[in-house]
Formats: structure tokens, C-alpha cells, sequence
């Protein structure tokens, strides 16, 4: 652990190369949107429902002057592409991402010149081992890398989310137990900064299930979490909350204290069993207790374009999510639990790797979801 502005100096070089690369790409994507009409998308949709390969049927028909290139809308981000390989030859080919729909480019974000309010984004799946946390540690580490502020939350008591960024939970004095059942504990003697700048840590261990009990008895105790995290919203862009693999009262108390949620699904055969017990409770913590909660996206991990397992159960998940599946698909590679090991997040131990451009290309589009609202 070490405070924030000691870790590498390469966020202001990260910061300056998003600038030159986002107005080198802005005026790719304007252009490919200029003259992207809704005529183009329908030819698109038409020509597959023809069973006609997915060219521009009516590449003759833009008008005059437009200049239209198909790859622009299509291309996904070269870094990203590399991630899907072997299956991105083929998705060039169809003109389609992984979850079989075309893959929009997400713009590397613009620096931010102050910071917060913070949008609360909960990790959420009561399956276990489906990678929430691996999820939480690098998008808060590839958001950080974008200039965004982060502060983790570590809401399991098994304290991997604080293991796999190199705390110790069993050492730890003061944790999320002590901010949550503490009259008058603030936030700050809690607080941990990690070796990633930009990014903070609240870590957890088993106390947490203590807290699980005890709280049942507490006057508003859905709400402990979002009253402890609302003096820290001013001082960071985005906090992400690591649930625990459970649909109890800790869950509970991530989804009303966040805006949106995020649910990792494996790429394996039972992926989708369970999902809609956890939409139903996302549905009543939203009527009940947290109007402002959105299903943010389903996120595909553990994806392996080699078999034609994974791409089936990607299929399904997208024809059963649709539009809330995200566009960036997270594929298996034994980098990840590399990582838990080393106690830090991908981008920063094999920054170059292809796990780490995919938690880059979920950040960027996590980040134009909240935009587009
Ligand atoms: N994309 C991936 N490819 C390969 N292994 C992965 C990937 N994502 C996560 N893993 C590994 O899978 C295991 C489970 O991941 P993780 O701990 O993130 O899941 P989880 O949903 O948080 O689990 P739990 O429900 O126990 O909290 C870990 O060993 C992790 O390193
Ligand atoms: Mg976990």
C-alpha cells in the first residue's frame, strides 16, 4: 500500500495520451455517426433476417458527398480486438462483437477538472465465484487509469476484494464492520489508499459477518451502508461495492445504497440459473427502498471464444438480456488469478495483457452508459 501520488508517475502520461487519443478517434466516430442514419441500421437488421451476409446492402444509397466507412462503426478497438481472438477474424468478418451485436467504439474519456458527485455501482451476483471481485478490482483500477476517482468497497467478509489489492484482512484493526455498526467511526480512519492512485480501498474481513446479524435489529438497517458512504460521495467519480455471493442483508444494503448494478455472469452452462431470483430482488429493493437503482449491465466473463460452449451460453445470455448485456466480454485467462496472488489489479501487473484491455474497454463503456443518460 502506498498513498496516493507515490505509485508510478504514469497517470499524467495516461492522462495526456486519453486526450491525443480521444480527439484522434472523436473525429472517427463523428464521422461514422454523421452518416450512420437509422436507414443503415435497418439494412443491417433486414439483411440478416434475409439470411444475406451482413454487408452494406445499401452502401450506394448515402447520399452524396457522405463519407461513410464501414469499419469505423464496426472496428472494435485494436487492443480490445486482441482479446477476442481467435473468434476476431471472424467477428470482422460478420461485423459483430462477441455477444453477436455490432460493437460500437467507446471513446477513451477526457480528463475530469473536478470530481463527484459519486455514482455507486454494485457488484452483484449471489453465485459464487463468478467474478465480481476480479470485476470490481480492475474496472476500478481502469477507471482510476482514466482519471476517475475510486473508492472500492469491500462487502464480503471472506475480504478478497482487500487480499487481491495486497491487505492483509486478518491484520486489519479497523474495517467496513466498524463504519457500519460504529456510531461517530469515520470514513477516513477506515479508509486505505491502494497502489493504484486515484483509487481508495474500504476493506473488509470476517468481522463483516458479524455485522450480518447484528444489524437485523437496527432501525433502518437496509440503509447502514448508504449512510456511511454519503459524506464520501464528494470525493470520488465512482464507488464500486464488492457483494458477497448472497442475496442477504449485506446485499441488501449495497443495492440500496448504489445507483446501478452490475451483474458478472460466467460464460458456463448454469449462468443464467438464479439470475431471476437476484432481478426480482433488484425489483423490490428498487420499489421499496431504492427508487434511483438501474440494472446497469450484464457482464460476460470467463469467456472462451475457442469453445463452442461459451459462445452458446453467451447467446443466451444476450437473448434473454439483450441491450443490458454489455458489449465487452471478458475472456478466461489464467492472468486473473495471477493477479489475486500479486495483490494487485491486471492493469498495473500485466498492463499490456488482454485482460487488462478488456477491463479498459468495460470502463469505457461503462463510463458512455452514464454519459448517454
Ligand atoms: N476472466 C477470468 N479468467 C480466468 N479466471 C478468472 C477470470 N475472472 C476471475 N477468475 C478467477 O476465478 C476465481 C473467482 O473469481 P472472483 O473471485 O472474481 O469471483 P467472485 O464472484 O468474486 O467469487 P465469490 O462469489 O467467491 O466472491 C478467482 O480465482 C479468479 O482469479
Ligand atoms: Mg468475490
Amino acid at each position: 500500500m502506498v498513498a496516493r501520488g507515490q505509485g508510478p508517475s504514469g497517470l499524467e502520461a495516461v492522462g495526456s495520451v486519453a486526450v491525443h487519443t480521444f480527439a484522434a478517434h472523436q473525429s472517427i466516430s463523428t464521422t461514422a455517426h454523421q452518416s450512420m442514419d437509422g436507414h443503415h441500421v435497418n439494412a443491417m437488421a433486414g439483411d440478416r433476417g434475409s439470411g444475406e451476409p451482413a454487408r452494406l446492402a445499401d452502401y450506394d444509397d448515402l447520399p452524396e458527398g457522405h463519407f461513410y466507412d464501414p469499419d469505423a462503426e464496426y472496428e472494435p478497438d485494436p487492443e480490445y480486438a486482441a482479446t477476442l481472438a481467435p473468434d476476431a477474424a471472424r467477428q470482422r468478418r460478420e461485423r459483430v462483437g462477441p455477444t453477436g451485436r455490432p460493437l460500437p467504439y467507446f471513446p477513451i474519456p477526457g480528463p475530469l477538472s473536478d470530481h463527484g458527485p459519486a455514482k455507486i455501482i454494485a457488484m452483484c451476483n449471489q453465485k459464487g465465484g463468478v467474478g465480481k471481485t476480479t470485476s470490481t478490482i480492475n474496472l476500478g483500477a481502469a477507471l482510476a487509469e482514466y482519471g476517475r476517482r475510486v473508492l472500492l468497497v469491500d462487502f464480503d467478509p471472506q475480504g478478497a476484494l482487500s487480499v487481491g489489492l495486497g491487505v492483509n484482512p486478518m491484520e486489519l484493526d479497523l474495517t467496513v464492520y466498524n463504519l457500519l455498526m460504529e456510531r461517530g467511526m469515520s470514513a477516513d480512519e477506515v479508509l486505505l489508499k491502494t497502489a493504484v492512485p486515484n483509487m481508495d480501498l474500504l476493506p473488509s474481513n470476517i468481522d463483516l459477518s458479524a455485522a450480518e446479524v447484528q444489524l437485523v435489529s437496527e432501525v433502518a438497517r437496509e440503509s447502514t451502508l448508504q449512510r456511511a458512504l454519503k459524506p464520501l460521495l464528494a470525493d470520488y467519480d465512482y464507488i464500486v461495492i464488492d457483494c458477497q455471493p448472497s442475496l442477504g442483508l449485506l446485499t441488501v444494503n449495497a443495492l440500496t445504497a448504489a445507483h446501478k448494478v452490475i451483474v458478472p455472469l460466467e460464460c458456463e452452462f448454469f449462468a443464467l440459473r438464479g439470475v431471476a431470483l437476484l432481478t426480482e430482488t433488484i425489483e423490490k429493493v428498487q420499489e421499496r427502498l431504492n427508487p434511483e437503482l438501474e440494472l446497469d449491465g450484464i457482464l460476460a466473463t470467463m469467456y472462451d471464444s475457442r469453445t463452442v460452449h461459451s459462445r452458446e451460453v453467451l447467446a443466451r445470455v444476450v437473448e434473454a438480456f439483450d441491450d443490458h448485456v454489455y458489449h465487452t466480454v471478458i475472456g478466461r485467462t489464467v492472468r486473473f488469478p495471477e493477479t489475486t496472488v500479486a495483490g494487485e489489479p491486471i492493469t498495473t501487473y500485466a498492463s499490456n495483457s488482454v485482460g487488462a484491455a478488456a477491463y479498459r474497454q468495460l470502463a469505457r463503456e461503462v463510463l458512455a452508459r452514464c454519459h448517454a443518460e
